[in-house]
């Protein structure tokens, strides 16, 4: 087989790279480790930048986004138990955030693979990458018993943390920066009602704990726990009483709980990997940074990738710009650090961490303090919140 990119990896960078190809004619396969359906009953972030709304629009996928989505101007930080409201919309000078689940980003894109023309294959065992610093690399995968081989001119690697991608660079050409926070956040979807009608993020001395949802009858929960406690530990009955216990006491009150549809553990860690790109290589989202949940840049971060390589990528066989290749990871890096410099900072200010001393918790309380207090604080948290702008590739 032969084709112009092959993508490892069906998660939404994958997808959405290769329907962003698809519309710029340009010829890509997609290879994944597991079946539709695994990808699809993963369950992470649901918070849309309006630079991933756009991509999804541009890769003519926003249509159920824009109708099922939920616009939301603010979001509320609670301290135990005094609330305070980020208004983004005026914070920002209009911008906002959009309520919709990775499932069903994922759901849209693998929805219009499907009615385009480019392949996609599941199930595909041991997939290798090839010849990377070489004029013609080429991936192998094991498929039906035999092995196949696909040409192609670049590899785009989306393939997440654990991926083959990452693993394929010589380690002596890769710096790794990491932060393993102690702990995880333990998370519960439910079809109720959610609490509130906007996400409230909850600094509690039991723990950190956010509100969020997926729709209008539909919640999300999460709890901090520890970094030994595992899921099967956590009765659903439990949760809700460890939730109860760090809300604000109104909130507790009008809580309706219900029999949990899924519940998992988040961990909680900052990576990067640099650089993201070797021969002809790139890595893309979860294959080259990850960040604590707090704030939800994983997916949005993932998504500047996509932006950054689908731009260069048309460039390159639209108008010759083959210099753009070596600039890939330098334009990503910046915006994957703005990404994890929030995060890590969010994390920071609303959790209680065992490996935090004394004294830097008594400097995040502070900083909290002076975020809520400020309109200058505020607008710095919002500015990050709703995303900050992708870089312009010339
Ligand atoms: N061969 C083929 N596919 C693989 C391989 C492999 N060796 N290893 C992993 N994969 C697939 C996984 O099965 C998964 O479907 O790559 C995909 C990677 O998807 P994600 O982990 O979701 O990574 P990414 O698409 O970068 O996600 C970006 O969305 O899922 C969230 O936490 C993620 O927030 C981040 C964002
Ligand atoms: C979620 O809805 O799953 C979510 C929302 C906001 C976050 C993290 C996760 O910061």
């Amino acid at each position: 087989m032969k084709t112009q990119i092959v993508i490892i990896g069906a998660g939404p960078s994958g997808l959405l790279l290769g329907q962003l190809l698809h519309k710029q004619g340009i010829a890509n396969i997609i290879l994944e480790r597991v079946t539709p359906d695994y990808v699809l009953g993963r369950i992470r972030a649901g918070v849309l930048e309006q630079g991933f709304a756009d991509l999804m629009r541009k890769a003519g996928v926003g249509e159920r986004m824009d109708r099922e989505g939920e616009v939301h101007g603010g979001f509320e930080i609670a301290c135990n138990g005094q609330r305070s409201r980020i208004d983004l919309k005026q914070l920002t000078g209009g911008n906002t955030v959009i309520i919709y689940g990775q499932t069903e980003v994922t759901r849209d894109l693998m929805d219009a693979r499907t009615k385009s023309s480019q392949t996609s294959i599941y199930e595909a065992k041991n997939v290798q990458p090839h010849d990377l610093m070489d004029d013609h690399p080429y991936v192998t995968y094991e498929k039906d018993g035999k092995t196949h081989r696909i040409d192609c001119d670049y590899i785009a690697g989306c393939d997440g943390f654990h991926g083959i991608s990452r693993k394929s660079i010589p380690s002596e050409c890769l710096t790794e920066y990491e932060r393993v926070y102690p702990g995880g956040w333990l998370g519960l979807l439910s079809d109720t009602p959610p609490v509130n009608h906007e996400l409230v993020y909850i600094c509690h001395d039991r723990g950190f704990a956010l509100c969020s949802m997926r729709s209008k009858t539909r919640s999300r929960y999460y709890i901090q726990v520890g970094s030994s406690d595992k899921v099967e530990q956590w009765s659903d009955e439990d949760f809700w009483t460890e939730l109860k216990k760090r809300l604000p006491k109104e909130l507790a009150e009008k809580l309706v709980t219900s029999p949990s549809i899924e519940k998992s553990i988040a961990p909680m860690r900052s990576f990067v990997v640099e650089p993201m790109q070797y021969g002809k290589l790139f890595l893309l989202g979860d294959a080259a940074h990850i960040v604590p949940p707090t704030g939800a840049k994983g997916l949005n971060t993932a998504a500047s990738d996509v932006y950054t390589l689908s731009t260069i990528l048309e460039k390159v066989y639209g108008q010759g710009r083959t210099d753009l290749i070596a600039k890939y990871s330098e334009i990503c890096l910046r915006r994957v650090w703005d990404g994890e410099r929030f995060s890590w900072w969010m994390s920071n200010l609303l959790h209680k961490f065992a490996d935090t001393s004394q004294f830097e918790q008594k400097i995040y309380e502070s900083e909290l303090n002076f975020i809520l207090k400020t309109e200058s604080g505020k607008k710095a948290l919002a500015e990050q919140y709703v995303g900050l702008p992708y870089d312009t590739i010339e």
